[in-house]
């Protein structure tokens, strides 16, 4: 199998027949699988199984009884079960019309992309099934604000909200995608640098039914691109703090064992620097570290540039001290540079240490 059509649906029964005919049509001899992943509380799954026996395209459902994280859980069940290379997603009420198949999965399979994104904002595509203008500005304003906040990851996106595109399944990790929100796509361009191309698309009117979409759904956006971004910092800062806490413990315990303060200070220096590095590792940056530089690299360059770093700060800190006159405020003036230092350690492990 090449692709597998995901489509999710919620009470789309109106709609599946069209859909499932104009595919089959639109398809042709191509080597392709529709799955539906339904959460519907109507008669859809019903209308599916029915569809499904009155035509040759291979149709599976799978209906959740119990449907974890909406529209995006059902989009990451869908990549779970899919058989195709290649999985697409496109929605079940004819917003993306099936004719649009074709030059989405011939892009896919000819190039070497690994997510082909159909864009409403391209030449030759269209949101006139936006139903009014506050979705429209919002679509504008949404895609601007993430573009802002991922410079590196979408700079090749024109729409990474739209709602029907195509990824190559082997690119992808599904363990650290977390579908909350509607935006499985913007979830995907943003957990890690993705080789990405771009195909016109339209977003017709709606066929039959109502939209699930609410205000809900911008607060859900909201929090995905807050998540999204802030990312593995936690867990860093998290790392960072216990390694300065055994650092203490360390050099307390080799002193009782008779070293010198200065023995003790550089051995726990060691073991934290080994110790973070190996956390790091295995805790947080785990599914980057097949896509990065060699191991050897990771550790001379994160614990040179964590040496480097405390080197300056103390430096920069008897500087500022002296030049600012800040000798009442040594301690406030530590706190600001351990947090300008955490911020230039975390983006540097981001940027060059696990760099894909
Ligand atoms: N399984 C499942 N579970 N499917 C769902 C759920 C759910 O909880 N909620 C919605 N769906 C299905 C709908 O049945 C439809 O097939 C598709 O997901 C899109 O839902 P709509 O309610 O029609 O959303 P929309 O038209 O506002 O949003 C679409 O356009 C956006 C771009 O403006 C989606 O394609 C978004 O992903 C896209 O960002
Ligand atoms: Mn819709």
């Amino acid at each position: 199998m090449d692709v597998t059509i995901i489509v999710p649906t919620f009470n789309e029964s109106l709609n599946v027949e069209e859909l499932v005919t104009r595919t089959e049509a639109a398809v042709g001899r191509r080597a392709v699988e529709i799955v539906f992943v339904d959460d519907s509380t109507d008669d859809t799954p019903r209308v599916i199984e029915q569809v499904a026996s009155r035509h040759s395209i291979p149709v599976r459902l799978i209906h959740r009884e119990v449907p974890v994280d909406g529209l995006g859980g059902a989009v990451l069940e869908g990549f779970r079960v899919a058989s195709g290379r290649w999985a697409v997603v496109m929605d079940g009420d004819l917003q993306h019309p099936p004719e649009m198949l074709p030059g989405l999965i011939d892009t896919a399979l000819a190039g070497d992309a690994e997510v082909v994104a159909g864009s409403r904002f391209l030449e030759g595509g269209s949101a006139e099934g936006l139903s009014d203008g506050l979705r429209v500005f919002l679509s504008h304003f949404g895609n601007g604000i993430t573009k802002l906040l991922f410079p590196r990851k979408l700079r090749n996106s024109t729409d990474p909200m739209s709602g029907f595109f195509a990824v190559r399944l082997d690119a992808i990790d599904l363990s650290v995608l977390k579908p909350r929100g509607f935006k499985i796509l913007l979830e995907i361009l943003c957990r890690k640098q993705m080789k990405l191309a771009e195909v016109p698309a339209i977003l017709a009117p709606r066929g039959g039914g109502e939209s699930k979409a609410d205000v809900k759904q911008v607060w859900r956006l909201t929090r995905q691109i807050v998540e999204l971004r802030i990312g593995r910092m936690p867990g860093f800062a998290l790392i960072g703090f216990i390694g300065g806490v055994a650092n203490l413990v360390i050099m307390w315990a080799l002193q009782k064992a008779g070293w010198t303060y200065l023995e003790a200070a550089i051995a726990a220096a060691v073991i934290t620097i080994v110790g973070n590095f190996i956390a790091q590792e295995h805790f947080l940056y785990h599914d980057l570290r097949a896509g990065a530089r060699k191991l050897w690299w990771r550790f001379g360059h994160s614990a040179g540039f964590n040496a480097i770093e405390s080197a300056v700060r103390t430096f920069v800190l008897w500087a500022a001290v002296e030049l600012l006159h800040l000798h009442n405020h040594t301690v406030l003036t530590q706190g600001v540079l351990l947090l300008i230092g955490f911020l230039l350690r975390y983006t540097y492990h981001e940027r060059v240490v696990y760099k894909q």
